[in-house]
C-alpha cells in the first residue's frame, strides 16, 4: 500500500498558516536562495521548484540546506526518473502536472508524497483507485475553474484539489471558499522579472499580500 492516503494531511502539514503554494521557476540555484529566505520571511512556506531549468534540483538542495524553515517541493515531476532526482534532492513533496501509471507505480512508499494533477472526473477516479486524495487541479482557470470543482464536490467528496494555473490573488478567494479546496498554487508572487532582476523587496510585498486569503475550512 503506498503513503497517499495521507498526502492531504501531509501536504496541509507543509503549508503552514498560508494556503498559497508559491510555484517557481528558477534559472540560479544561488538566487533561490535568497528567494526562498525572502518567501518565507513573508510567511509562505510551501515552495514549488519546478522542474524546467537546469538548476531545479540544486535550488532544491540549496533551500533545503540553507533555509530550513521553507517547505521547499518538486513540480513539474513527469516521470520516475524525475521522482528519484527531486527526492534524492532533498524536496519534502512532489507534484505532477497530470499523471502516469508508472508515475504512480513510482510513488509507492516514497518518503515524500506525490501530488498528481488532474483535470478530468475519470483522472480523478484513477488517483483514487491508487490510494491518492490530494490531487493538482491543472490547468485550474482553463480547465474548469472553481465552478467544475464546486460539481467534483458531489461524487467525489474526500477529493482535496490543490488548484493551479491561472490563479491570481484576485480569484484565488473563489477557489479558497471551497471546501474541497486546501490550498492554491501560483506564481503571480514570483514574477520571473523580479526574479531575475533580485527584487526580493516587490517579490515580499506580493507574498504578504497572500497572508490575506484564507481557506474556508
Ligand atoms: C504550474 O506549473 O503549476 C503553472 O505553470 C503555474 O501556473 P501560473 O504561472 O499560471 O500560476
Amino acid at each position: 500500500m503506498n503513503h497517499s492516503p495521507s498526502a492531504s494531511s501531509r501536504v496541509g502539514s507543509l503549508l503552514g498558516t498560508c494556503p498559497v503554494v508559491a510555484v517557481i521557476r528558477i534559472d540560479s540555484a544561488g538566487r533561490a536562495v535568497d528567494l526562498a529566505r525572502t518567501l518565507v520571511e513573508a510567511g509562505l512556506y510551501a515552495l514549488e521548484i519546478t522542474l524546467r531549468t537546469p538548476a531545479a534540483c540544486a535550488a532544491i538542495e540549496r533551500i533545503r540546506a540553507e533555509v530550513p524553515e521553507a517547505n521547499v517541493g518538486a513540480g513539474t515531476v513527469l516521470n520516475p526518473h524525475d521522482l528519484e532526482r527531486v527526492t534524492r534532492a532533498g524536496a519534502r513533496f512532489a507534484i505532477a502536472p497530470g499523471c502516469t501509471g508508472t508515475l504512480y507505480r513510482a510513488a509507492v512508499d516514497l518518503p515524500l508524497p506525490l501530488v498528481p494533477g488532474v483535470a478530468t472526473a475519470s483522472e480523478i477516479m484513477r488517483g483514487l483507485e491508487q490510494g491518492h486524495e490530494c490531487f493538482k487541479f491543472f490547468p485550474a482557470q482553463a480547465a474548469g475553474g472553481a465552478e467544475l470543482l464546486k460539481a467534483w464536490s458531489g461524487p467525489f467528496p474526500n477529493a482535496r484539489f490543490i488548484p493551479t494555473g491561472g490563479v491570481t490573488v484576485d480569484n484565488a478567494p473563489r477557489y479558497l471558499a471551497l471546501a474541497n479546496v486546501m490550498a492554491v498554487g501560483g506564481s503571480w508572487m514570483v514574477p520571473e522579472d523580479a526574479i531575475a532582476a533580485g527584487d526580493w523587496e516587490r517579490i515580499a510585498g506580493l507574498a504578504r499580500a497572500c497572508q490575506n486569503l484564507k481557506q474556508s475550512t
